[in-house]
């Protein structure tokens, strides 16, 4: 390999919310306990180095000596329409784009958009849970369309209850999150053309949050709804290279709307919202010069996720899961130790000293037992996790 994903970057006194901030983390229930032996894979925010190309386009950014308000160029906005013309066969055109600081503050946007104080929004748990504050934040009320479990632990949609969802005249968005964070799945490409048909049909606006999509096994592909749907008037995608090339902190999102009249509706709430150099500078460089990084980095991720699944299958049988297709997230289910969610919490994030993201986080109701980690480490800490880990349920397994 070109790139060394296996390199550890001490991240401590950068300002890291997952290396930095233990107090803070604790005071909002997602630790137990933190000190210098902690392993935080909570967060989706990878500790690899960034590609080289963003890397001196960084330097090169600051080298201007100037950080003056900034429009983003024509260069910017070819980058993004070439990425998605190239790797998902997506026609976007530069009127479409709209810059906003990161995608929970587009969702949130979104919701202040096109729905008013108690409407209803369809999500799908387990679901990301920023997507449930967003609304509630809002005043909002939170749809739930259950996903659905097969008998291999494989999520899918329940088309059924979300038609019915939808025809309820008082529920007026789905926040739609392919792939699927936290159970790793991608949306088939009927399923998708069903959730916009009947989005469509029912006057529901569609929220499409892809921005895990250019992230998946390399065996798999993955489609933005956008090209599947019969028309896209009634969605809002929202692509990103935060997660894709590990820059969150830059907040490099995009809003792609084709309809013009919720575009304008969208822009009024947005003002002028203009990127930082950095921010521009960064995604030039990504969309431009980062697909090399970008595939490496699928296949050590592959590599990663294969040692984790053998691994558990071996020293941790009773923990189910199902190979991601997309994301770096890893969905683990403990119910079969037949202990409680507190006690797996105490032995995951105090005893091993490993914090995860609790199933309760993702799905308030059937999330207990389940535990989210994110493999976007390098291997070695990711080995030491479930090595601590597998130790504090040795008596168990
Ligand atoms: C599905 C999903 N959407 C949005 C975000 C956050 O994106 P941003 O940092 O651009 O707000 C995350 C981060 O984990 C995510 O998993």
């Amino acid at each position: 390999m070109k790139y060394n994903f296996d390199e550890v970057i001490d991240r401590r006194g950068t300002g890291s919310v997952k290396w930095d901030f233990g107090d803070m983390l604790k005071k909002m229930g997602l630790a137990e306990r933190f000190d210098q032996d902690t392993l935080p894979l909570f967060t989706a925010d990878m500790d690899f180095a960034v590609p080289p190309c963003i890397v001196e386009a960084m330097h090169k950014t600051a080298d201007q000596r100037i950080y003056g308000y900034t429009m983003a160029p024509d260069e910017y906005y070819d980058a993004i329409i070439s990425w998605f013309d190239r790797r998902h066969g997506w026609t976007i055109k530069k009127e479409e784009i709209l810059y906003c600081p990161g995608t929970v503050k587009a969702i949130a946007m979104a919701i202040n958009t096109f729905t008013e104080k108690g409407n209803g929004v369809i999500i799908q748990r387990p679901v990301y849970t920023p997507f449930t504050t967003s609304i509630e934040e809002n005043e909002r009320t939170v749809v739930n369309n259950q996903m659905l479990v097969d008998e291999s632990g494989y999520y899918i949609p329940n088309l059924v209850e979300f038609e019915e969802l939808a025809k309820d005249e008082n529920n007026k968005m789905f926040i739609l999150c392919n792939p699927h964070n936290p159970s790793g799945r991608i949306f088939k490409d009927e399923d998708l053309k069903e959730l916009s048909r009947i989005c469509a049909e029912n006057g529901v606006i569609l929220v499409a949050d892809e921005i895990h999509g250019d992230l998946i096994r390399r065996d798999q592909t993955f489609k933005p709804i956008a090209t599947l749907a019969e028309s896209t008037d009634h969605i809002i995608s929202l692509t990103a290279i935060n997660k894709t090339f590990n820059v969150a902190g830059l907040h490099v999102t995009n809003v792609i709307i084709t309809n013009k009249k919720l575009r304008k509706m969208y822009q009024k709430v947005l003002g002028m919202q203009m990127p930082t150099p950095f921010t521009y500078n960064a995604l030039i460089a990504a969309y431009n010069e980062g697909e090399e990084w970008l595939e490496e980095l699928k296949e050590y991720l592959d590599g990663t996720i294969e040692w984790v699944m053998t691994f558990l299958k071996e020293n941790m049988p009773k923990v189910k899961f199902v190979r991601p297709e997309g994301t770096y997230i890893f969905w683990m289910d403990f119910r079969e130790y037949g202990i409680s969610h507190e006690e797996i919490r105490k032995r995951i994030y105090i005893d091993a000293n490993v914090i995860l993201e609790g199933g309760k986080m993702f799905d308030p109701d059937k999330g207990a037992g389940f535990e989210r980690i994110c493999l976007s480490s390098p291997r070695p800490m990711i080995k030491e996790a479930f090595e601590r880990i597998a130790k504090a349920f040795s008596d168990l397994n």
